[in-house]
């Protein structure tokens, strides 16, 4: 059985939360160009909130967005993983994969690394039958992580985020999905 806790990819680990992740973690949720499709920026106190919610979920789940680490780049990027939505909409309850990375690591790959290692553990060692994902429809970059892992737009799935003020463009969110049959097509042509 996969270790659930410490994934290594070619140039990643994604591993448990440290508290040394904070003031890194804190500085990415404070930049205005990170959280450009979330509500707003998020200050000390919220991130380490949003840490400890993400603890929590791998206490209750044993999987969550893990700390991504890049051996001899940087400690900490920022995170990526498997989430168990917690709003109401259509599509729920289901199992979304996530990510946010520090701006200076973008360009790199990095998030479509660590979101294929996610799926694996999440058809493989979990054996669920589909994943989603979704993002404010103008998020482009995270548009197109969800596309180099395999996943597709599900038209008649866009939706309201319920955490975007009601007015605000960024409410519109598209979604896609990986279904487990189409995730081990993929992972045959990736020869993986
Ligand atoms: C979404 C997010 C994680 C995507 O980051 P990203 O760096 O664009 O995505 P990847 O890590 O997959 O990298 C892909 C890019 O790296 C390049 N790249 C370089 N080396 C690469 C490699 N070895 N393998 C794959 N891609 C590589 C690709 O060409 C691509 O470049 P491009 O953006 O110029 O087309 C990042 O923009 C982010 O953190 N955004 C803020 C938070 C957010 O919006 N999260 C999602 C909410 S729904």
């Amino acid at each position: 059985m996969t270790d659930l806790a410490n994934i290594s990819t070619p140039r990643l680990i994604l591993r448990p939360w440290r508290d040394s992740d904070l003031p890194e973690f804190a500085a990415m949720n404070a930049d205005p160009e990170v959280m450009a499709y979330f509500p707003r920026t998020y200050d000390r106190a919220e991130s380490e909130g949003q840490v400890a919610r993400i603890r929590n979920h791998f206490a209750a789940y044993g999987f969550g967005f893990w700390a991504v680490e890049a051996p001899g780049a940087a400690p900490f990027v920022g995170f990526t993983g498997l989430w168990t939505t917690s709003f109401e909409a259509p599509f729920t309850p289901c199992l979304e994969i996530g990510w946010r990375l520090a701006r200076r690591f973008w360009g790199r790959g990095y998030a479509t690394e660590a979101a294929l290692a996610s799926l694996g553990v999440g058809f493989g060692t979990l054996g669920r039958d589909e994943i989603v994902s979704f993002a404010v429809a103008a998020n482009g970059r995270s548009r197109r992580v969800m596309e180099r892992i395999g996943m597709s737009r599900d038209a008649a799935g866009d939706f309201d985020h319920p955490a975007m003020p009601d007015g605000d463009p960024r409410r519109r969110h598209v979604l896609y999905r990986l279904s487990r049959a189409d995730w081990i097509r993929s992972t045959e042509t990736r020869g993986l």
